[in-house]
């Protein structure tokens, strides 16, 4: 293999300098953590399944007009993007009580929103990504209000498609998160969709059992993650169950690849 430039680790993907300027390598890692990477551990396969979801999520939020880093799927764990310069903000987006909501604010879990709730963090770690009003956001600069503008009319318009789509595979959407990033041109830069979307962002509870079908599974030592994310990607058409394991779950070819 090539040698590559790593730009940045982060807790659930490795980014690399990418073939031409202005693109970058996701590499999508098995290692998963919950509360500010208190807690720690792996989900065999998450890697190459996020890296799939994403690819497919992505392509059809495109389809509907909405910009994104995604360039290609390169292999089972890598894919190319867009360099963008991340807008420090986690995006939150929620139909459903769950997670931080309902322990801040008391609501049972499970409890619908009277309206699709958005809220912003500050991402940064070492406070642990606090919650921030936009009040905030505009005083201290961490985004325009153009640019918040953009960000709340995109993070609409893709919860009620991704909604319908899961809805559609008989999964509720509950809550998830989105990253935007700065795509620059020139002196000018516009707003576009980065990082991913899988079962590590987003709440996914089964339509008619509620089984969850996310990374609250290990976040809350429920067990059967690995069973979970291969059951939202087998849903989506992402895994060819008649066939076997396709390529993209293929773990066992890819560990031997990988001398393990
Ligand atoms: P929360 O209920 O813990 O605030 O999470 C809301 C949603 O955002 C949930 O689907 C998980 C996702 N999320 C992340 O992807 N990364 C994070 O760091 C946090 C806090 C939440």
């Amino acid at each position: 293999m090539s040698r590559r430039r790593q730009i940045y680790e982060g807790k659930a993907k490795i980014l690399y300098e990418g073939p031409e300027p202005g693109t970058i390598i996701q590499y999508f890692k098995d290692d998963a953590t919950a509360f500010n990477a208190q807690k720690k551990g792996t989900i065999q396969g998450k890697g190459v399944i996020n890296n799939r979801i994403s690819e497919y999520v992505f392509t059809r939020l495109s389809h509907i007009g909405i910009p994104t880093h995604f360039i290609k799927r390169l292999n089972m764990r890598e894919q190319l993007v867009r360099q963008v310069e991340i807008v420090p903000i986690e995006v939150l987006v929620r139909n459903v009580a769950a997670g931080s909501l309902s322990k801040r604010l008391g609501i049972p879990e499970g409890e619908p929103l009277p309206h699709t709730l958005i809220q912003y963090c500050f991402k940064d770690d070492a406070l642990g990504d606090p919650l921030i009003s936009e009040e905030e956001i505009a005083c201290f600069g961490w985004a325009t209000n153009e640019e918040m503008q953009d960000i709340s009319s995109m993070a609409i318009r893709i919860n009620d498609f991704l909604s319908g789509m899961f809805a559609a595979v008989n999964i509720r959407l509950i809550d998830f998160k989105l990253e935007f990033g700065r795509l620059w041109d020139g002196d000018y830069n516009r707003i576009i969709l980065a990082d991913e979307i899988s079962p590590d962002g987003c709440r996914l509870w089964d339509m008619t059992t509620g089984e969850k079908l996310d990374k609250d599974r290990f976040r809350r030592d429920l067990g059967g993650e690995e069973e979970a994310y291969q059951e939202v990607a087998r849903r989506l058409g992402l895994l060819d169950s008649d066939n076997g394991p396709s390529e993209v779950l293929d773990l066992s070819a890819h560990r031997k690849l990988r001398g393990k």
